[in-house]
C-alpha cells in the first residue's frame, strides 16, 4: 500500500474529486482526515470510508478562515502528533455562488470569497501544517489547481488567476520547505465530473453557452469529461514516495484538452 500509516488531510473531501482522493487514499492504508465546509457531506464520506474498514474521521473547517484552519491542524496535532500529507482540495467557482459570473458583471464580494477559498486558503493550510511535515520527517504538499490557471476561458476572472496563483504558491512553497524535507506539488486537472462542473455548464448564460459546451466536450482529445477518479490517482502519486523526485511540478490531467488547438466534430 502507498500510504500505510500515513496522516493524510483531505480538503473538501465532501464530494467531488477530494471525495475520490480520500476514499482512495483509506484505501492504500492512510489515516485520513477529511475537511469539508459542509459538515454533513463530509462527515458522511468520513463514516462510510470508516464502515469499509478504512481509517477516516471528520473536521468540519473552511479554509478561508484562519481560525478553521487553526483548530484543523491542532485536532491533527493532539491526534496524530504529526502530518505526513496534505491535499489542498477545497476549492470553489463562480458559478457556485451566482450566475452573473462573466468579469464584467461579476460582483466584487464574488470575486474576493472565490480567491479566499483557493488561493489563501491553500496559502493557510500550507501555512499551518508546515510544522507538522516537519514533524513527520517532510512529507508531502499536493495542491489543486487547474487547467484554468493556465489558459483563458469565459466565466473564471476569479477562479483562473487564483488557480494561476496555485501554481506559482506551489513553486515558491517548494522552494521554502525544500529545507525540512516536505515536497510541494500541485495538478491541474481539466473538465472533471463533479457537482462543481456541472454548475458551470447549467449556469451559462445563452451567450457563452456555446462556447462553454465546446469548451466542455469538443476540446477534448480523449472526448468525454474526466472521472474524479482518475484525478485522485494522480494526487496519490504525488502524494506517495513514487513521486519522490518531484517537487514545484504541476501534472496537467485533461484528458487532452491543453496540447492541441483542435476541436472535435460537434
Ligand atoms: N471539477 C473540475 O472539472 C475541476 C477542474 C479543475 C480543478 N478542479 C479543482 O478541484 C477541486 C475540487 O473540485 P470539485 O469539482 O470536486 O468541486 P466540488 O464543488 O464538487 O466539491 C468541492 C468541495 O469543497 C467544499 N468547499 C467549498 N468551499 C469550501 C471552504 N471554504 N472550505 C472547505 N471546503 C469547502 C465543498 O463543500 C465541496 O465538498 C477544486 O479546487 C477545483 O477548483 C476541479
Amino acid at each position: 500500500m502507498r500510504l500505510n500509516d500515513k496522516v493524510a488531510i483531505v480538503t473538501g473531501a465532501g464530494q467531488g474529486i477530494g471525495e475520490a482522493a480520500a476514499r482512495l487514499m483509506a484505501l492504500e492504508g492512510a489515516h485520513v482526515v477529511l475537511s469539508d465546509l459542509n459538515e454533513s457531506s463530509g462527515q458522511a464520506v468520513a463514516e462510510s470510508i470508516a464502515q469499509a474498514g478504512g481509517k477516516a474521521e471528520f473536521v468540519r473547517a473552511d479554509v478561508s478562515r484562519r481560525e478553521d484552519v487553526q483548530a484543523l491542524m491542532e485536532h491533527v496535532r493532539e491526534r496524530h502528533g504529526r502530518l505526513d500529507v496534505l491535499h489542498n482540495n477545497a476549492g470553489v467557482h463562480e458559478t457556485n455562488f451566482t450566475d452573473k459570473a462573466q468579469s464584467f458583471e461579476l460582483d466584487e464580494e464574488v470575486w474576493d470569497r472565490v480567491v479566499a477559498i483557493n488561493l489563501k486558503g491553500t496559502w493557510m493550510c500550507c501555512k499551518y501544517a508546515a510544522p507538522l511535515l516537519a514533524a513527520a520527517g517532510g512529507g508531502a504538499i499536493v495542491n489543486a489547481a487547474s487547467i484554468g490557471g493556465l489558459v483563458g476561458y469565459p466565466m473564471g476572472s476569479a477562479y483562473g488567476p487564483s488557480k494561476a496563483g496555485v501554481v506559482q504558491l506551489t513553486r515558491v512553497m517548494a522552494v521554502e520547505l525544500a529545507a525540512q524535507g516536505t515536497r510541494v506539488n500541485c495538478y491541474a486537472p481539466g473538465n472533471t465530473d463533479t457537482p462543481m462542473v456541472q454548475k458551470y455548464y447549467n449556469n451559462a448564460p445563452p451567450e457563452a453557452a456555446r462556447m462553454v459546451e465546446q469548451q466542455l466536450l469538443g476540446t477534448h482529445l480523449i472526448p468525454r469529461l474526466a472521472r474524479p477518479e482518475e484525478i485522485a490517482n494522480v494526487v496519490v502519486f504525488l502524494a506517495s514516495e513514487e513521486s519522490s523526485a518531484m517537487t514545484g511540478g504541476c501534472i496537467v490531467v485533461d484528458n487532452g484538452t491543453t496540447a492541441w488547438r483542435g476541436m472535435n466534430e460537434a
